[in-house]
């Protein structure tokens, strides 16, 4: 690829800032592909020879089509990027050919400067363990609990308000010792309410009323409550993009949403002395998601996340912490991150997380209003 050097020392300089560039794009831990206007390769880096299981040699002398999959996204990708001459990214494109077993990746396209129609390819390998992406677990889980949590929602609570109503009524003339009774079937029987109201974000199948949403106000709001309550003596740090435009969504799923990530990681930062949260807003106009199985692409552009400074993601939760009922926290209901993945869902965004030590992520990806 070409590297523009000052003008006054241009021969004497090109060939050793060529030099240090290509040694920079060798360094990339991740695959890299440098194409020409025809789409010939003009430079790949050792991780992609690893990548393609191709020498640099052999990349170099094909068209770089030869080495992806038929009708791959990432060709209409490289078009759009020359078109458009912008950087787009794409998340969670599949890599499979006859020779290479299927890989699952985001794609970063961006255009070179002094090549025409020159595009940069850099490939990130999705590995379940590094980037714990619930895209797909979070649509299974969803379905399997939204007929549970129908069945539940008809089948307990009203036999609880009955069971309720009969212990209040023997309460009336109870003794004290069968009064502490009653009160144990009343404090329980509220209990399981609670979880049963919490499951019914589930059976609400009711399409998301997008409105406007000024997204920092939510941020805000959250804050506010969360301050007020569980989040006392903790540092709340917001990193907010003041040209930020609405979200197209529900203002009060989304708190929800926001108030359990929130929640999430003040119960993780607790015993910390530096425990900080940390919420951010970013405009990320390139940022596009492929609808499983079809060819349209969502624009996501709006990101919010929340960062915590706690112990991170226990191992053994990784896999599986979007799943209803899976807590690794003595009174937790497990019910948090499946109500977070659900409405995320309804909203057509997407959430991942990466965690570790100190330093856990969840990050979600929204439309915008327009
Ligand atoms: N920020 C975080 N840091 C570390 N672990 C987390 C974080 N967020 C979630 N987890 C892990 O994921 C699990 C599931 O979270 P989720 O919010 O679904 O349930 P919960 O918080 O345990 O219970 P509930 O939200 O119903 O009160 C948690 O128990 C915890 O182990
Ligand atoms: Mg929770």
């Amino acid at each position: 690829m070409s590297i523009k050097a000052p003008s006054q020392t241009k021969e004497a300089r090109a060939p050793i800032t060529a030099l240090l560039m290509e040694g920079v794009l060798a360094a990339v831990p991740h695959p890299l592909v440098a194409l020409d206007g025809n789409g010939a390769v003009l430079f790949v880096n050792p991780p992609a020879e690893q990548f393609f299981d191709v020498s640099a040699a052999v990349l170099r002398r094909q068209a770089f089509s030869a080495v992806l999959p038929f009708g791959s996204p990432i060709l209409a990708l490289i078009g759009q990027v020359r078109e458009h001459g912008v950087t787009v990214s794409e998340y969670e494109v599949e890599i499979a050919t006859p020779r290479l077993s299927p890989r699952v990746v985001d794609a970063h396209l961006s255009p070179i400067v002094d090549v025409a129609g020159g595009v940069l390819v850099m490939f990130q390998e999705r590995s379940i363990a590094q980037k714990m992406d619930r895209q797909l677990t979070q649509r299974h889980a969803t379905r399997s609990v939204t007929s549970m949590a129908a069945i539940l929602a008809h089948e307990i609570k009203n036999p609880l308000a009955g069971i309720r109503g009969a212990a209040q009524l023997i309460e009336q003339n109870a003794s004290e010792s069968d009064r502490t009774l009653t009160r144990l079937i009343c404090e329980e029987t509220d209990r399981i309410r609670k979880l049963v109201d919490r499951m019914e974000v589930f059976t609400d199948r009711r399409p998301v009323e997008g409105r406007p949403v000024n997204i920092h106000e939510v941020l805000d709001h959250v804050k506010h409550l969360a301050r007020s309550s569980f989040g006392r003596g903790i540092v709340f740090t917001d990193n907010y993009d003041p040209s930020l435009p609405p979200v197209m969504g529900d203002r009060d799923r989304l708190i929800q949403v926001l108030l359990n990530l929130v929640k999430n990681a003040a119960d993780a930062v607790t015993g910390f002395k530096d425990a900080e949260i940390v919420l951010s807003t970013a405009f990320k106009p390139g940022v596009h998601l492929t609808v499983g199985g079809s060819r349209d692409r969502l624009a996501l552009p709006l990101e919010v996340s929340v960062r915590d400074n706690g112990a991170g993601v226990p191992a053994e939760m990784q896999t599986s912490m979007f799943e209803p009922f899976v807590s690794s926290k003595p009174k937790g209901a497990g019910l948090g991150l499946a109500i977070v993945a659900k409405i995320v869902s309804d909203h057509g965004g997407t959430i991942e997380c990466e965690s570790e030590p100190r330093r856990t992520v969840f990050r979600l990806r929204l439309p915008m209003h327009r």
